[in-house]
């Protein structure tokens, strides 16, 4: 399988990048899933329902969130309603939402994907690691999901490349996000995963974390509160990873970077012409 997942979109910034690549990467690549994080995808905070179905349309199978999936309030409701939207599978019981779901992709084929939040520098959720095994014990790669990926929405390198390693040779591709900023690790740990610390974000890079940089400067200067921050405006870049797998074992065989845009040095998989 052909599996591409792209790093945090802030504001339109980045929804216009991957409205307007994304159609034509999932053709070129004979892509068989794609899964986006879109937690920054309403003006930087949060996500709304023609937003997600904006994305969905665009070509994701599946879209997910992180510490930032609550900013818009509509998103506690319409979650419920719409599967291929997850946020941490961690949050207490009786958050809405799911945080883990067997998608049927456009291809026909069913993965797994699983949103998990770190909890290093970040609001104190339920254990991780024993949340995505129990997504993973209860629908195992090869036996009933063709792949799975995980998204670790965490803050900490550390968490992270725990995170891979201990879901080495179970998960096709745990990849990190919220950091914003891509990280040139992108590999095949020993066990056949794809893994990378952070996918990067899809957005204007003229900015901090995609936010304009004045206000973001201001407040490192300025211990003082100011106005609110707004997502930079410019043209987006898409980033995040691509991950061929091996259709038998559902691990990685081979990956590589994507980074498409202005403002990054662009790389994509060669492999896939
Ligand atoms: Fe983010
Ligand atoms: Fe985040």
């Amino acid at each position: 399988m052909r599996l591409l997942f792209l790093g945090d979109i802030v504001g339109r910034s980045g929804r216009n990048a991957v409205i307007e690549r994304l159609p034509g990467l999932r053709e070129r690549w004979s892509l068989d899933c794609v899964v986006i994080n879109g937690e920054n995808s309403a003006g930087g905070f949060g996500i709304n329902e023609a937003i997600c179905d904006e994305i969905l349309n665009a070509g994701a199978d599946a879209v997910t969130l992180g510490n930032h999936s609550w900013d818009q309030r509509e998103t506690l409701v319409f979650i419920e309603r719409q599967p291929r939207l997850l946020r941490p599978v961690n949050y207490p019981p009786g958050t809405p939402g799911r945080g883990a779901n067997l998608i049927d992709t456009r291809s026909g084929h069913r993965v797994l994907v699983i949103n998990v939040m770190g909890r290093l520098y970040m609001d104190p959720l339920d254990d991780p690691f024993a949340a995505v095994d129990r997504e993973v014990e209860a629908c195992p790669l090869a036996q009933v999901a063709d792949a799975i990926i995980v998204d670790v929405h965490a803050e900490a390198t550390s968490e992270k490349e725990a995170m891979g390693h201990h879901l080495d040779g179970r998960a096709s591709l745990v990849v990190g996000t919220h950091t914003h900023v891509p990280t040139a690790d992108h590999r095949v740990l020993q066990g056949g995963t794809a893994y990378m610390t952070d996918a990067g974000m899809c957005g204007d890079y003229d900015s901090v974390l995609g936010m304009q940089k004045d206000e973001s400067i201001r407040r490192f200067l300025q211990k003082t509160p100011g106005p609110r921050m707004e997502p930079a405006t410019g043209e987006g870049t898409l980033s995040g990873i691509a991950v061929e797998t091996d259709d038998r074992t559902g691990l990685a065989v081979r990956v590589a970077a994507v980074r498409l845009g202005p403002h990054l040095e662009e790389t994509w998989p060669r492999f896939w012409g």
